[in-house]
């Protein structure tokens, strides 16, 4: 008999640590290596809500609280969905977890049984899978090609759909190609999905704020209310408030479903932390001027990276209406050598030989499901940010 479960050998460790650890390794050797992996702004917490967690101590608000939240910051959450999405949900509808991510586990873990099917749209944030499969569920990758702008089609979306399918989890603005889907091609998806009443929808909308240019952002229960009684909407403060080490994600759905939630919660971390659920109010309810003044900083840095990375030959990128990431197609440097004699076969030798020879830490679309492409995270400071395109231009040229 061996230490580790057997569910362990159906995960993989994060696709993201060889490079993270050679990065490091450059790091300690002296260079200079800029890091264009980060999933997280790079602003700081807004002041009102660092101080609101020093309250928060002060006035001890420092024990467990209900396992789904704080019932104030539930119904800050409520108004938040009522405000922005035009939902109204229940109180007892909504539940507070450690991050979305800890409210996506809770979900799956509350509803997958062994063979259920989850339809994960390609390419896909790295835990779906992993998540999935922890839950004994099988994944359902459904490729959305770069000529389809990275969404998912009513057409593709039908054809993997089987008796087995439990979930779909739609994700927009989408990390990695920050692809925001609209409210017709919501309507086109959610007609197939009127058909098929035994498949719940998880929608992941923790980039809501982050969207460019005129594109608007919607979500799925919304468009379609039909399928509200269906659908899990997650979202949380980590990414739009620059919050990330807080740990507060929620999700609002069906009550039953909730309730599931709550039970797998209370058996594993209880409650999220008491100072950031207070932080959360203030950050909802607080002056949300910062986040316009952050979203015209995206957007800015997105069009400088974009335009560098489209004037590079070899590689190419759409742009991108949300999110803060550029998913670079590389097909034009398969097959070219390096000045070491080195040829760049896949998505990932062109990340390594960007670590290696321009000091940059970048991760290959291998990683979600999609290649050759690599991501950058444009959440970094300008000039950096400029410096790195620039590293990629100069290192791309040396290929023949
Ligand atoms: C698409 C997506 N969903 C969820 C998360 C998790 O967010 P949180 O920090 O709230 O757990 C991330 C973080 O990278 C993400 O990119």
């Amino acid at each position: 008999m061996t230490l580790l479960a057997s569910r362990l050998s159906r995960i993989h460790p994060s696709p993201t640590l060889a490079m993270t650890a050679r990065a490091a390794e450059l790091k300690a050797q002296g260079q200079d290596i800029i890091s264009l992996s980060a999933g997280e702004p790079d602003f700081a917490t807004p002041d009102y809500v660092k101080e609101a967690a020093v309250r928060a101590i002060a006035d001890e608000v420092t024990r467990y609280t209900a396992v789904e939240g704080l019932l104030g910051l539930r119904k800050v959450i409520q108004q938040k969905f009522a405000w922005d999405n035009g939902l109204a949900f229940e109180v007892d509808q909504i539940i507070v977890g450690n991050g979305a991510k800890q409210v996506i586990f809770n979900a799956l873990l509350a509803t997958v049984d062994e063979g259920d099917e989850v339809i994960i749209p390609t390419p896909y944030w790295v835990s779906y899978p992993d998540m999935v499969h922890v839950c004994s569920g099988t994944s359902v990758f459904v490729a959305c090609s770069e000529a389809q702008q990275f969404k998912l089609t009513p057409a593709a979306l039908e054809a993997a759909i089987t008796p087995k399918t439990k979930w779909l989890i739609l994700n927009s603005p989408n990390n990695p190609t920050g692809a925001v889907y609209q409210e017709a091609e919501l309507k086109a998806l959610a007609e197939v999905l009127m058909r098929y009443p035994h498949v719940s929808i998880l929608s992941d909308d923790i980039y809501e704020y982050l969207v460019y240019d005129q594109t608007s952002f919607t979500t799925l229960a919304t468009v379609a209310p039909a399928l509200q009684d269906r659908i899990l909407t997650v979202n949380g403060v980590s990414k739009s408030y620059s919050m990330t080490g807080w740990r507060i994600g929620y999700g609002a759905g069906p009550k039953s479903l909730i309730k599931a939630m709550t039970m797998v919660q209370s058996h594993s971390t209880s409650n999220a932390c008491s100072i950031s659920q207070v932080a959360t109010i203030t950050a909802l309810t607080g002056p949300q001027d910062f986040l316009k003044v952050w979203v015209n900083t995206f957007q800015k840095r997105r069009n400088l990276a974009l335009d560098l990375i489209n004037a590079t030959p070899g590689l190419s990128c759409l742009k991108p209406d949300g999110a803060f990431y550029l998913y670079i197609n590389c097909a034009g440097v398969l097959g070219k050598v390096s000045p070491e004699g080195r040829t760049i076969h896949t998505d990932n030798d062109f990340t390594l030989y960007l670590l290696e020879k321009a000091g940059l830490a970048s991760v290959s679309g291998d990683a979600f499901g999609l290649s050759p492409y690599i991501r950058i995270s444009y959440a970094l400071e300008t000039d950096r940010l400029q410096e790195s395109c620039y590293r990629i231009q100069k290192v791309v040229a040396e290929l023949r």
